[in-house]
């Protein structure tokens, strides 16, 4: 695998460099990025610092939620240009338009190593039909393309893939970091791999697991989509949500070699807003009951299988974790993991949050910033951002 990385250019000087960045971040209520989630904008500082140490002058574009198409002044990028200009410690102006005669204007008024952004490029209906026309005009920006938006780049639009039809197009330090890792765990990985999936339905994940059978040791399952795999094992799992469509797909794993790993106990309880759970086996779980969490067993189970990993993939909690009650299985495996001696590498926005606000990123030895983008990475995608850039 050979990546086009930006830090393959030579004179950076005064070059126009287009980046494509996904700074698509929750809001606060009063339309502000928090602190805890400014996760994407600090994970794209350094290639933005990089392009300004270099002379770059560097005109960003990024999206904020979905607006359809139309200008949507809560979705606005003025609270980003914001905080990107407190994180990298540096002015940031914003274009009040994507493209015209405003922009053009602050472009060429600009000096080596500023920053420019560009509005929500999807108050613009052309970027997400990948039109040609948008794309073309976008790239009359700029001298050089830079895509360091991994979180997008399994979207096929105008300013993530068709762009790179009219311009030189680079890898960010980001994306590039993002692709090593994802793609080592996948392609190359340190063995044993431990892989362990969690989150709400097993749908979104199925081709992800499949995948990593084929390198994984073991393969760790929490969360509600674990459910579903319990039920295809012929225990009850209460009133606990399952997606029956899947057991076909379920039933062609091998459940018997443990090479899959599910939950031997939970913490249950009748409603999601319960204020605590209740402990027991899975064997054992009630009719009306909820599996919200995994239970203190299976936490020692997952702990001892990995203590022999040499590296370990995790997407996806273990509970509920918006429900503080909910929260501890998944605590508990952060905690294990960051004093673990193993590659860990892990990706999936609550997850990632929850680890933020354990204060134990620096202890993991790579976090994704992508949501959708890194399970269609992992399941094995040629995602539209990096197709002319990694071969
Ligand atoms: C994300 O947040 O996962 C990306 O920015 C993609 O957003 P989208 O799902 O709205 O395309």
């Amino acid at each position: 695998m050979t990546i086009k990385s930006i830090s393959q250019v030579r004179n950076l000087k005064g070059q126009r460099v287009l980046l494509r960045a996904d700074f698509n971040v929750p809001l606060t209520k009063n339309g502000q990025v928090g602190n805890s989630e400014d996760f994407r904008i600090v994970r794209t500082a350094p290639t933005i610092k990089y392009l300004t140490g270099k002379g770059a002058k560097v005109i960003i574009m990024a999206h904020l939620g979905r607006p359809e198409g139309k200008v949507n002044p809560k979705l606005s990028l003025k609270p980003v240009a914001k905080r990107l200009s407190q994180v990298i410690k540096q002015s940031v102006k914003l274009s009040p338009e994507i493209i015209g005669s405003k922009t053009d204007k602050l472009v060429s008024q600009m000096k080596n190593g500023e920053v420019l952004l560009l509005e929500n490029i999807r108050f613009d209906a052309r970027e997400e039909k990948a039109d040609k026309g948008f794309a073309k005009q976008l790239a009359k920006l700029a001298d050089i393309y830079v895509n360091d938006g991994f979180a997008v780049s399994h979207r096929d639009q105008a300013s993530v893939s068709t762009i790179q039809q009219f311009l030189p197009s680079y890898a960010g330090l980001l994306l590039e970091a993002e692709i090593k890792y994802l793609g080592g765990a996948l392609k190359n990985p340190k063995k044993p791999l431990v892989v362990i999936i969690g989150g709400a339905k097993i749908s979104t994940k199925m081709k992800v697991i499949k995948n990593f059978t084929k390198v994984a040791k073991r393969i760790l399952l929490g969360g509600a989509l674990a459910n579903t795999v319990l039920k295809v094992m012929g225990l009850s799992v209460g009133k606990s949500a399952i997606e029956p469509e899947m057991f076909a797909e379920v039933k062609k794993f091998k459940l018997t070699d443990n090479q899959i790993v599910v939950p031997v106990d939970g913490l249950m309880a009748i409603k999601t807003e319960a204020k605590k759970g209740r402990t027991d086996a899975l064997a054992d779980v009630r009719k009306d009951e909820l599996i919200l969490d995994i239970g203190p067993d299976t936490v020692k189970l997952y702990e001892s299988i990995l203590k022999s990993a040499k590296m370990v993939m995790w997407n996806g909690p273990m509970g509920l974790i918006e429900n503080p009650a909910f929260a501890g299985g998944t605590k508990k495996l952060i905690k294990i993991l960051a004093e673990s001696k193993a590659q860990t590498i892990v990706g999936g926005g609550e997850t990632v949050q929850m680890i933020r606000k354990m204060k134990l990123e620096n202890k993991f030895s790579f976090i994704s910033t992508g949501g959708g983008a890194m399970l269609e990475f992992l399941e094995g995608k040629k995602l539209p951002g990096l197709k002319k850039i990694v071969k």
